[in-house]
């Protein structure tokens, strides 16, 4: 694959996101399991009601950390973005000549799920329906949808039915906001209007809850024009869990929801909030041809990092071309991921808030008293190493105020132990290999008597100063 100038950019881009999120964990006072979310002050009744059920319904997604997400619909015939219909001014008429003409092979969703399966994604998050209206299920609410169109079947069930084949956890995006019905701009000014488009988007909704069995995360978008009390959102979640007891939901119907949705970049919550960072491959969410800013793997392991770090979790989106197939360099970065988490899953899956500063070199993750030290560039030899005695001839990682005292350390590829010292500065891993161990990212399994905790700037003030003022 070739890693170019659309590389660098997105390189760039989230290395931007990574630094900003490093801030925002330094910044979070202590550390804690998010699963001990508590409602926010201020929350609706139901929301107060879901936070009594939250954990227990919410252990396996903080697990999970990794899930894919799919954006598939009638823009994906144009392949030039989701938003199409928007950003080019398409007339409905002209909108709706694409739905005879999306006509995907059958089951494409079973190479999606195998996919997801072998990327180490737990989950996935396909949409039902997006702004531009068309539901890739069947309805009984409107001829706009996927059974009464071009595919001729339901898209929806196919992709529950690949999913539950592959023991992935299945969720529903559904877009409130809605490019096609009559009243989905009218609804703001019109009553009566909006009383028919609320109940069409909770009859949508219900149908979806009903038909597909068990259903593990509704992820709801935009809710553009109307705010929760339009919405009826109370009523709305009120719903979803009499349907769905032990569904997760998010915050977009404008209600707390349980998890928070930071959207293309990285940003964790505070303590006892859940989140999860949704974000593209490249820079569309649907199919779009063109578009060639592909993530590299290196960048997608490192958010992981990043991400697992603030003890969130990150939906990673595809855009399946018109037909259902995977665009080939999706593909290629999802394997290439999905072979590296074969033996450094441990290092995420499972893992827990890290109280630990980044830096450019290295990322961590924490489960329990081990700290997973990601070395995302490799130190190879110094040539300081011939005058300075902190470096080696072999290649040193010298992690500064690391605390508290470490047991043992092994890289996590090939089990082998490591030597290293420690002092009140730093931990220093020794004896290391010239070349990286491991790419696109190498993991050294840390063992330490307490929780690690990784503050780079804590032994500043400890630092004795010599040579102020007097001449070398
Ligand atoms: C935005 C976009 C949308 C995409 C979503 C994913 O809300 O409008 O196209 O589906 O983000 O989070």
């Amino acid at each position: 694959m070739d890693w170019n100038e659309s590389t660098r950019r997105s390189f760039l881009k989230q290395f931007g996101a990574a630094g900003a999120m490093a801030l925002a964990a330094a910044k979070a006072e202590g550390v804690g399991l998010p699963a001990a979310q508590t409602a926010a002050p201020g929350s609706s009744p139901t929301d107060l009601k879901q936070a009594a059920t939250r954990q227990q319904r919410m252990q396996w997604w903080h697990d999970a950390k990794f899930g894919m997400f799919i954006h598939w619909g009638l823009y994906s015939v144009i392949g030039q973005h989701e938003w199409a219909k928007e950003f080019q001014g398409i007339p409905i008429p002209q909108y709706e000549i694409l739905a005879k003409h999306f006509k995907p092979k059958p089951n494409a969703a079973r190479d999606w799920a195998r996919l997801a399966k072998k990327a180490g994604q737990k989950y996935m998050v396909m949409t039902t329906k997006h702004h531009e209206g068309f539901c890739n299920f069947d309805t009984k609410l409107t001829d706009y949808n996927a059974v009464k169109q071009g595919p001729g079947r339901d898209l929806v069930r196919e992709y529950v039915e690949a999913a539950r084949a592959e023991g992935l956890r299945v969720g529903f995006y559904y877009s409130l906001m809605d490019w096609h019905h009559p009243d989905g701009a009218k609804c703001a000014t019109d009553e009566a209007a909006r009383r028919r488009f609320v109940d069409y988007t909770h009859g949508l909704i219900r149908e979806l809850l009903t038909n597909y069995g068990k259903i593990d995360v509704l992820w709801y978008d935009v809710a553009w024009p109307l705010d929760a009390k339009g919405w009826e959102s109370e009523k709305m979640n009120q719903m979803v869990f009499e349907l769905q007891p032990d569904i997760i939901v998010n915050n977009r119907n404008r209600l707390e929801g349980d998890f928070s949705t930071p959207e293309q970049h990285i940003q964790a919550s505070e303590v006892g909030r859940a989140w999860e960072t949704c974000m593209t491959l490249n820079d569309s969410w649907g199919f779009n041809r063109g578009d060639d800013a592909w993530k590299t793997p290196k960048v997608i392991v490192d958010n992981l990092a990043t991400v697992a770090k603030g003890g969130g979790n990150y939906l990673l989106n595809i855009g399946p071309e018109p037909d259902g197939s995977i665009p080939p360099q999706t593909v290629a970065i999802l394997e290439e991921v999905g072979q590296w988490l074969e033996t450094n899953g441990k290092a995420f899956y499972g893992t827990e808030r890290c109280n630990a500063g980044g830096n450019v070199n290295a990322n961590y993750t924490r489960r329990g008293n081990t700290l997973y030290v990601h070395q995302k560039f490799w130190p190879g030899h110094t040539p300081a190493a011939e005058w300075l005695s902190f470096y080696q001839p072999e290649a040193v990682i010298a992690i500064g105020g690391l605390k508290p005292k470490v047991l043992s350390a092994k890289l996590l590829k090939t089990g082998q132990p490591l030597k290293f010292r420690q002092d009140e500065f730093s931990l220093q891993l020794t004896g290391l290999p010239v070349q990286a161990p491991d790419q696109p990212a190498t993991v050294i399994e840390v063992e330490c008597d307490g929780e690690p905790i990784v503050d780079h700037g804590a032994e500043r003030p400890l630092w004795p100063r010599y040579k102020v003022g007097i001449s070398i």
